[in-house]
């Protein structure tokens, strides 16, 4: 018996059905399917209900948007008060507080003493190029290094420092120049050892044509990748060494998630430039680059921006969402979730010998699937096949990884703890049967 999930009708429903056959005629292909069968009514905090009235439990958090949850109150009133007021200006027209307010906050917020400024954008690629372009001014140089099944975004730019080609690069090229890629050891996986990795980056480019390095502290589509102890330090040990932009990308580990506000917090590491976006305005469109002021103070006004950039609904609700997190507690909630999901997975993986890894910091917890333990050979079908399962009965879980083979938690961190357990049976259901 399901307390939060209730399953009214077939999965689509009649109405849900009926909107597909439209989709199907009208919307460009290309821009894929969804994981949820149904389509959404409302949502309430990790809850969707469809338009068929069908609940479900949504750790999915639109892809990692939610960390304070579907329609949380106090985002909705300061999205509601200033609909009313005025939807747009473009800020570099007519200025409105907000967008310096956030900037404020966001700039106290991230970590290290020099002093920072902020950057508005609309998405997360769009923060990554920014970051990029700024990296390249200050420095005077071209290159760009990124790591082994990164994810940032699915610009010419973004797309080219992605590493996934299927399906995200399918046909897309000829791809954006001065991409380096290098592996990002991690302990279920630790492709290099730290001591070779300046020897292997240097042969492959000269390290005073590269302006930055792009991290994900811990990667988000490609597997919730925490890497080995000593390798981000060693990051920031290089790009000081050789003068390049440490940039980080933090637009799924940030704003909570890993139970602090950015994930590099783990490390005690001060990054050059931060990248946010996803959980920031709660789904609506924003993105950030924080930047250590005297980089971007280096470039001259106006060279970079955007019509939409900051929208005054996004900055109301981002405030609101940073001031939810201090209100409701939300790092030391998403430690605790944490601390749930591993003791549920852990007890799986002794259970299931398809269980390879559990793996993550905070609510950004993963398992990898296996078909064998020892040569980890990836179980991409029966990951498939289990959050077919799970969307069936009621729950929506994504996968990640370079291989599809991991199911990852991007819930949000007002989940209660009831509704997370009803999940996580739903989840193991799912193994069990697979
Ligand atoms: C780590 C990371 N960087 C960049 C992006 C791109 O963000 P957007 O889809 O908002 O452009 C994503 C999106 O999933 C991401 O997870």
């Amino acid at each position: 018996m399901r307390k939060f999930i209730s399953l009214k009708t077939e999965v689509p429903g009649p109405k849900s059905q009926e909107i597909a056959k439209k989709r199907e005629k009208y919307v460009a292909k290309p821009m894929g399917g969804s994981l949820s069968p149904g389509y959404i009514d409302y949502g309430e905090g990790a809850l969707v209900t469809d338009v068929d009235g069908n609940r479900y439990i949504d750790l999915t958090g639109g892809w990692g948007c939610l960390a304070v949850g579907h329609s949380h109150p106090s985002v909705v009133s300061a999205v509601k008060k200033q609909v009313e007021k005025f939807t747009h200006t473009d800020f570099t027209a007519i200025p409105y507080d907000s967008f310096v307010t956030l900037s404020e906050k966001l700039a106290q917020l991230a970590p290290g003493n020099s002093p920072k400024n902020v950057a508005l954008f609309n998405c997360g690629a769009e923060a990554i190029e920014n970051a990029v372009k700024i990296a390249r001014a200050f420095t005077g140089r071209p290159g760009v290094i990124v790591f082994e099944n990164s994810f940032h975004g699915r610009t010419l730019l973004t797309m080219s420092m992605t590493h996934k080609a299927m399906p995200y690069k399918y046909k897309f090229g000829p791809f954006a120049p001065e991409v380096y890629r290098l592996p990002f050891p991690t302990p279920y996986h630790p492709s290099i050892e730290i001591k070779n990795f300046e020897r292997i980056m240097t042969n492959m480019v000269n390290p005073e044509t590269i302006a930055a390095v792009v991290i994900e502290p811990i990667q988000g589509e490609g597997g919730f990748n925490v890497p080995v102890d000593g390798f981000l330090e060693h990051i920031r040990e290089l790009c000081s060494k050789y003068g390049i932009m440490m940039i980080t990308d933090e637009i799924q580990s940030g704003i909570g998630r890993t139970g602090k506000f950015f994930a590099i917090e783990n490390w005690n590491i001060e990054p050059d430039m931060t990248c946010l976006a996803k959980s920031l305005a709660s789904g609506l469109p924003l993105s950030a680059v924080i930047a250590r002021k005297e980089i971007t103070d280096s470039l001259p006004g106006g060279s970079i921006g955007g019509t939409y950039v900051g929208n005054p609904l996004a900055c109301q609700a981002a405030i609101e969402v940073i001031n939810i997190i201090e209100k409701e507690n939300l790092l030391e909630r998403a430690i605790m979730i944490g601390d749930r999901l591993k003791k549920r997975f852990l007890a799986m993986k002794e259970k299931f010998p398809l269980i390879g890894d559990v793996r993550g910091i905070g609510a950004m917890t993963a398992i990898e699937l296996v078909r064998d333990r020892e040569t980890k050979e990836p179980a991409t079908e029966e990951t498939g096949k289990i959050v077919q399962y799970c969307v069936q009965n009621g729950v929506f879980v994504p996968s990640a990884g370079i291989n599809k083979n991991l199911l990852r938690i991007l819930v949000t961190l007002v989940i209660t703890d009831e509704q997370l357990e009803e999940a996580l049976d739903v989840i193991e259901e799912a193994i069990a049967r697979v």
